[in-house]
């Protein structure tokens, strides 16, 4: 496009320089002319005229005609095909030097040549006396309009080239990495989830691919983790399904004592018991990840409903000779949360501790301070190391030195977690080690804190 901008340009230069040349010389003759015209005008010869058109030619070059006001022919230089012309007709040259002094028109001559002709009206003090027209065949300046392409072309192929050789290079340093981007979105897409991208540049390309390799390493670990807790879902359901079956044939033999009839009974009944746990635990834990769990309840009077959870605990601490005290700040505020959830984060922090308690104490403090609401379950139990502190919360996880000697799922505590974490809160595990008991803190901030209290008044 600007190399045909270019052209244009200079092929308008061109002729305009050629017409221009061409005007200089037809005013410089004009103005020999003016003389000699007048002269013959006032009935001298015409020889004279003749005579120094041939020689201007010589000199100058070009084709010349003289007509007079009338456009009469008076003099022209040879082969200019006006020998038996007495006048010629009005040309548009002549039509324009008539009001502007000079004018110009291309087109075809005689034998069919475009050619330039310039009409320069011959002034002879002040007045018009005729025209003088110049003529000059265009080939020439064809010639040199073309030759200025070529040398335009030539010059600009290259540049041209470079560019488009630039701009290859540009796009493809763009549209590589993108393709690669959606070649690994691609095969992401058909389950490759270990797939990660190359990170060549830190351009935005480069931050892109950088926010793409974060978001395939979250899903690719949230992908593991769900498929580990439906394998261990199942897992968990399996053992109690085998035990049902043989309890089941076994109380199918007719001649079984009744006191093991008894016995096998009473094992099914605790067995769907703890299935029903397992089975509601597995419930709220697949609604709240996938964000069907909402509670807009709030516990209005938190001390009363913290004493009334307890109340069953304090019972079923005592029936096992363990210790049970509870320290509560009484100007607790309203808490923003279910009261069914309250009583499902104590009963499994609680049930935990007297479970994992056999000799000693449990204590129970709640506690309001600037920094929020505090929730402490703590006992004398069975401990665990820094290291098992680490996976408690984790779905399914039972510490050693509680697997086969004590019964549960390994849910309990993902499950208090998960509901902690729908209202903004949090919960930490603390111990000294194995045997040395064991603490869990329940916090929920300040701006959790449906209507926050500034003076706090402890129980005398
Ligand atoms: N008070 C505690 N003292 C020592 N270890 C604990 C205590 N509470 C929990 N743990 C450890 O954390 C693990 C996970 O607890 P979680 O409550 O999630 O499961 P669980 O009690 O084993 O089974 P359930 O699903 O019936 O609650 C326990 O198996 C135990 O190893
Ligand atoms: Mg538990």
């Amino acid at each position: 496009m600007q190399f045909f901008i270019a052209g244009r340009q200079l092929q308008l230069a061109t002729l305009e320089f050629y017409q221009h040349h061409l005007e200089t010389d037809g005013l410089l003759v004009a103005a020999t002319f003016a003389e000699p015209l007048g002269h013959y005008l006032e009935g001298e010869g015409e020889e004279g005229i003749g005579r120094t058109l041939a020689m201007i030619q010589q000199e100058v070059g070009h084709n010349y005609l003289i007509v007079d006001h009338n456009y009469r022919v008076v003099g022209y230089t040879a082969d200019t095909g006006y020998e038996h012309i007495d006048r010629v007709d009005e040309t548009p040259e002549l039509v324009e030097a008539r009001s502007e002094r000079i004018g110009a028109d291309i087109r075809p001559n005689q034998s069919g040549q475009d050619t330039l002709y310039l009409a320069v009206s011959v002034l002879y003090e002040g007045d018009s006396l005729g025209y003088l027209v110049l003529s000059e065949p265009m080939q020439p300046a064809y010639r040199e309009v073309n030759q200025r392409y070529i040398e335009l072309a030539g010059a600009s192929l290259p540049v041209l080239g470079l560019v488009i050789a630039a701009s290859l290079w540009i796009s493809g340093t763009i549209s590589r990495p993108v393709q690669s981007l959606r070649n690994s979105a691609m095969l992401m897409a058909k389950g490759a989830l270990d797939t990660r991208i190359q990170i060549t540049s830190q351009d935005e390309v480069g931050q892109l691919a950088e926010t793409f390799n974060y978001m395939a390493g979250q899903i690719e670990s949230l992908m593991k983790t769900q498929r580990s807790f439906v394998s261990n879902a199942a897992h968990e359901l399996r053992t109690p399904l085998m035990m049902l079956k043989l309890r089941a044939e076994a109380l199918a033999e007719e001649t079984l004592p009744t006191a093991e009839r008894d016995l096998y009974l009473r094992e099914i009944r605790q067995e769907i018991d703890h299935m029903a746990e397992l089975v509601s635990s597995l419930l709220m834990l697949a609604r709240i990840d996938e964000g069907r769990y909402q509670q807009n309840r709030v516990v209005t009077d938190t001390v009363s409903t913290l004493y009334d959870i307890l109340r069953n605990w304090r019972i079923e601490a005592e029936k096992r000779a363990l210790k049970f005290d509870i320290t509560m700040d009484t100007g607790l505020p309203e808490l923003p949360m279910s009261p069914n959830d309250l009583r499902l984060i104590l009963d499994n922090l609680l049930a935990n501790a007297i479970k994992y308690t056999s000799e000693g104490s449990i204590h129970v403090k709640a506690a309001y301070s600037q920094k929020g609401f505090a929730l402490e379950v703590q006992d004398t139990g069975v401990g665990f190391t820094p290291e098992q502190s680490v996976y408690l919360f984790e779905r399914f996880y039972r510490s050693e030195q509680v697997r086969g000697k004590f019964a549960g799922n390994g849910l309990g505590l993902s499950v208090v977690k998960s509901i902690l974490q729908q209202y903004g809160g949090q919960v930490e595990a603390q111990s000294k080690g194995i045997r040395q008991g064991a603490t869990f803190t329940v916090t929920l901030p300040l701006s959790q804190l449906a209507n926050p209290v500034t003076h706090l008044t402890k129980e005398p």
